[in-house]
């Protein structure tokens, strides 16, 4: 008989390179403390349910707790031939209890045990991660409310599109973390489902109580189907996949912050504290922190695709494949914390050069539209408006100068609608507040939208400080 604790039907010992190339305790072992938890709410169960004496289970969770202590003050050893952490935390429970530690597993799989593990975990990371967006979604609102006044162009194509509030551009960027957020709030309600009890796949012979094993760990809801219970990873797919998106927008602030922070734009200055030097040109400060936000959003959009194609095609119940998860969820998890928590740091520092922005305002004929909706008001269709502004356009291009310092007579050579009221309506100010639909850039909306934030970020803050 081989000496694992699944060893009964061998007859020989593991092969030391299988042994080697299939332990994952480098990866799983940071799932000690839900295992432990996990095994703690099993034991309470089987005794309650009296599968177990109440005092082999006080013996069995007096051991669990030992052994977190042990991992936690680094004295615990990791070997490759105990295969994963549940394996390891039986196998000392076995040396610290005795021959009650093989009560344990009764009416459990490692099937159900690692399921439940990682979604305890994942609870827990989400909600860590939910903390994070909150600080940086008020960073946003904050900056926002203290640049109100700051002007700046907007672009399409990266082209010069219409004058905006700086404080509007930060806002956007405030809808799409909310956003994100609000996906991952959403993914905890299929996340925080109980899988064990689930067993190997077909559900257990013993009388126990689900429900019960549910209200010690928090869980919201028991898993309805054991097979679907221990082979279905989608709740981390959809994680994967609300952090992916989350680091897409990261990746967009991203390259606006690089392009923004180069002499060709100086829009703003990234700290000192957050950047770095070149070793060969002493002049050079580099934009490290969004550069390299924005390349590790590569990595995560890989860990999606990693779990996505590990999942495809899988034959129900459990398969081996399936230990494959780890890697990519800790690494895309802990990748999105370090962002999140850096752009938090940094974004507050930042000096926004309102002058430069105002500036890049003054040319580029932002102002076309305006013309045209000028016209269209006075009765022309649009279409013909949008002509007439654009032969208005290509005669100061000619001239070099800007339609708001052609003269009345040059203008109403395009259209005789045309008077001397105009010039108000063709700077950017005049641009910006007249935005006011719900969802413009007038001052009077963005500063609704702020008031909109902070209630939002009151009531998400809820969320965060339950248990
Ligand atoms: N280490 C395994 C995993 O992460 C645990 C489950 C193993 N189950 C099994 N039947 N071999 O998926």
């Amino acid at each position: 008989m081989s000496e694992k604790l699944w060893g009964g039907r061998f007859s020989e010992n593991t092969d030391a390179a299988v042994e080697a190339f299939s332990s994952s305790i480098d990866i799983d072992k940071r799932l000690y403390h839900h295992d432990v938890e996990g095994s703690i709410a099993h034991c309470r169960m089987l005794a309650k349910c009296e599968i177990i004496g109440q005092d082999e289970a006080e013996t069995l969770i007096r051991g669990l707790e030992q052994i977190r202590v042990e991992i936690e003050s680094g004295g615990f050893a990791f070997l490759d031939r105990l295969e994963d952490i549940h394996m390891h935390i039986e196998h000392r429970l076995a040396e610290i209890v005795g021959s009650t530690a093989r009560k344990l597993h009764t009416g459990r799989s490692r099937n159900d045990q690692v399921a439940t593990d990682i979604r305890l975990w994942l609870r827990d990371m989400t909600r860590q991660l939910l903390g994070g967006l909150h600080h940086f979604r008020k960073a946003l609102v904050d900056m926002a409310e203290s640049h109100i006044g700051v002007i700046m162009p907007g672009y399409t194509h990266l082209q010069r599109a219409q004058p905006i509030l700086f404080s509007h551009y930060l806002m956007a960027y405030y809808e799409m973390f909310t956003r994100d957020a609000h996906r991952f709030e959403d993914g905890l309600k299929r996340i925080n489902i109980l899988p064990l009890g689930s067993a190997a796949l077909a559900g257990t012979t013993y009388p126990i109580d689900r429900d019960y094993v549910a209200d010690l760990l928090g869980f919201i809801g028991v898993s309805g189907n054991s097979i679907d219970a221990v082979s279905d990873r989608d709740f981390i797919i959809e994680f994967l996949g609300a952090a992916s998106i989350c680091m897409m927008h990261f990746s967009r602030l991203s390259e606006e912050l690089v392009l923004w922070s180069s002499s060709e734009f100086g829009f703003v200055v990234i700290p000192d504290a957050f950047s770095t030097g070149s070793s060969i040109m002493p002049q050079k400060k580099n934009p490290d922190v969004p550069e390299l936000v924005r390349g590790k959003t590569g990595r995560v959009f890989g860990s999606l695709v990693a779990v996505l194609t590990t999942m495809k095609s899988l034959p129900l119940a459990y398969n081996r494949d399936m230990q494959e998860d780890k890697v990519p969820l800790f690494d895309a998890a802990d990748t999105l914390c370090a962002c999140v928590d850096i752009y938090t740091r940094m974004f507050p520092a930042l000096k926004i050069n309102a002058p430069v922005m105002e500036g890049a305002v003054q040319t580029g004929y932002m102002n076309a539209t305006d013309l045209a909706d000028y016209l269209a008001a006075k009765g022309m269709p649009f279409r013909e408006a949008h002509g007439c502004a654009g032969e208005a356009v290509r005669y100061a291009m000619e001239k070099n100068t800007e339609l708001h310092e052609l003269d009345i007579d040059e203008l109403r050579s395009f259209s005789d609608l045309i008077q001397e009221d105009i010039f108000n309506l063709l700077t950017p100010r005049a641009m910006i507040e007249r935005r006011c639909c719900f969802g413009g850039t007038s001052t009077g909306n963005v500063l609704e939208a702020i008031k909109r934030a902070h209630e939002q970020l009151a009531e998400d803050a809820l969320i965060l400080i339950e248990p």
